[in-house]
């Protein structure tokens, strides 16, 4: 499994380039934290990978990638489930049996520091708590590709620096993460980096 983009460039019409001859490969086990301005096609790109939208040149090739996972700037859940009852809801989707179910998903909100809250409803957790809650609901999917847009844009130091561990324990066989992000930290816990500044179409040539 892997996703490979090939002289890949966009823009909006009647717009300048956002970004030009991106060529990358990507893993699985790997995260990439994706940087650039404000404004540089973070976002963008992200949509392109998933497939949502058709870039206007090149290609992206997606070979044995299932199901695409987002985790969001903020945190969406259930409001009166729990914090559990949200990781173990795709692992039953999977088809494992409930007790099975239950049981990774416990292992899962270890992974991501949230024992303490498993039994709290959604609408109690922290900012931090549920925007870790979205990314362990969203690896229990196993997705073979999971975007992850600005996790840390809304939290304070101490609170990202937890989140940046979790992005930090993303990196699974199964799957591959891209990460965009302003916060230097957030980029620093990832195994890769891409930097859309480096693909600036710097000519101004608007063809
Ligand atoms: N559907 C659209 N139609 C036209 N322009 C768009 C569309 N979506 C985004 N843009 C423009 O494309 C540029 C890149 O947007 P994008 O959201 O990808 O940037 P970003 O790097 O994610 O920025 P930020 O760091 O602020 O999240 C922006 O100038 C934005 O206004
Ligand atoms: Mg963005």
């Amino acid at each position: 499994m892997h996703l490979e983009t090939d002289d890949l460039g966009h823009r909006f019409p009647g717009r300048p380039w956002l970004f030009r001859h991106l060529d990358a490969r990507l893993e699985p086990g790997r995260v990439y934290a994706l940087t650039g301005p404000s404004g540089s096609g973070k976002s963008t790109l992200l949509s392109l990978l998933a497939g949502w939208s058709e870039p206007t040149e090149g290609s992206i090739r997606r070979a044995g990638i299932g199901h695409v996972g987002w985790v969001f700037q903020n945190p969406h859940g259930t409001p009166r489930r729990t914090a559990l009852d949200h990781v173990t809801l795709p692992l039953l989707a999977s088809g494992l049996d409930p007790r099975t179910a239950e049981r990774e998903a416990t292992e899962i909100l270890g992974r991501f520091a949230l024992s303490s809250v498993a039994a709290q409803e959604f609408r109690r957790l922290s900012g931090g708590e549920a925007q870790r809650l979205m990314l362990a609901r969203a690896i229990a999917g196993r997705p073979g590709l999971l975007l992850v847009d600005e996790p840390t844009a809304q939290l304070d130091l101490p609170t990202a620096r937890r989140v940046n561990d979790a992005i930090r324990r993303l990196a699974t066989d199964a799957t591959i993460v891209v990460v965009a992000t302003h916060d230097e930290h957030t980029r620093d816990a990832c195994t890769d980096h891409i930097d859309l500044a480096r693909f600036e179409a710097r000519d101004g040539a608007t063809t």
